[in-house]
């Protein structure tokens, strides 16, 4: 290897710098690693050869990066690590809404209906990134049963129903979906009767929809996604579709509405800043191999940022080939192939 010179200071930082290796992976969690709640078999021994158990004895840095969510990064990390039987770290953790953390600032102290997940996961996910005011649809649905007959809402489902909210009186400036709904019939009921209402005061309806006054925002585009099932499940995607349609029918209107997630950019964005702060000294990478199952999503967006693409036959898709709508660099059979190939690539 080439000799260091300079300062002893300087030939440490350069020489963990220098030897540090300058690319890393970014891999998907449902259909790579995970199915469900079994563990794909070759997961475990690929995420050991990250871990410095290949010919270099280096550690490559990695991130878990999922359109799943519903919990806390430091949740999902004790999740993957209790899986995986391996330390991952809330560090290397990108989830669905992680990057929606960049509507803090915008609605910080204004009531948000946070939708999707179980009991109030997505309440304390939002809390925890510093939203004041997150309101869910079980606390809607707790203040007034009308608002959805079909079901009642028990007092300890109903989490701001300790506060007495009187939810006509009080605006719903946004919507966001942290994670897959659990009730799509009241929740796409509760979205459209905000989207509806005068100004987010639920209870009351506009007449001229020629403006959108309530933003909506997804954190994954997701259609389809791979569990234990033999066939890929709705994703937050298919949900989207649904409420697209209804508010078509009803307002005569597109529904307007940002996304988060992969394919989208703002996702990689984050993902590639967390992968850099991995490395000592933030080193820029190289190089970035993304593994995934979903073309629509993993591949899409990889080769769209320029990372490394490699599509593995775990999970949603399972064709022979590549796909033949969003190609992937290299197809493999699963994790560990992929990860030995993008080792040997790197040399
Ligand atoms: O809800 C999770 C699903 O949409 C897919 O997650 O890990 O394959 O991006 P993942
Ligand atoms: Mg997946």
């Amino acid at each position: 290897s080439r000799a260091i010179t300079g300062p002893l200071y300087l030939q440490i930082r350069l020489h963990s710098t220098t030897n540090q290796p300058k690319f890393g992976f970014a891999l998907d969690i449902d259909g790579v690693l995970i199915k469900g709640n079994r563990v794909i078999p070759q997961a475990q021994r690929a995420l050991r050869l990250l871990n410095g158990e290949n010919a270099s004895g280096k550690k490559i840095p990695f991130v878990l990066l999922t359109n799943g969510g519903g919990v806390t990064e430091e949740k999902k990390a004790a999740q993957m690590s209790r899986k995986l039987d391996m330390d991952i770290l809330p560090s290397q953790i990108v989830l669905s809404h992680s990057p929606m953390r960049s509507l803090v600032k915008k609605y910080k102290d204004t009531p948000v209906l946070v939708v999707g997940g179980r009991e109030r996961s997505c309440k304390d996910v939002a809390e925890q990134y510093g939203f004041q005011r997150p309101i869910q649809p079980d606390d809607i649905h707790h203040w007034e049963k009308s608002v959805w007959p079909f079901r009642r809402v028990t007092d300890d489902e109903a989490y701001e129903a300790q506060k007495r909210y009187d939810f006509s009186r009080e605006p719903i400036e946004a919507i966001m979906m942290f994670h897959d709904s659990r009730d799509w019939g009241r929740d796409l009921q509760i979205m459209m009767d905000v989207l509806r209402s005068k100004n987010g005061m639920i209870g009351t309806q506009k007449t001229d929809y020629s403006v959108q006054d309530t933003p909506v925002y997804f954190s994954n585009p997701d259609f389809l996604w791979s569990n234990e099932f033999p066939v890929p499940r709705y994703g937050q995607g298919a949900f989207k579709t649904a409420l697209e349609a209804i508010y078509k029918r009803h307002t005569g209107k597109e529904l307007k509405s940002t996304s988060f997630g992969k394919p989208h950019r703002a996702t990689y964005e984050y993902a590639e800043k967390i992968l850099t702060s991995l490395l000592p000294n933030n080193t820029p990478l190289q190089r970035v191999f993304a593994v995934g199952d979903n073309p629509a999503a993993d591949i899409a967006g990889a080769n769209a940022y320029g990372w490394t693409s490699i599509l593995v036959r775990t999970g949603v898709f399972d064709g022979k080939g590549n796909s033949s709508e969003f190609p992937a660099k290299l197809v493999c059979d699963d994790i560990e192939e992929a990860v030995h190939w993008a080792l040997n690539e790197e040399g």
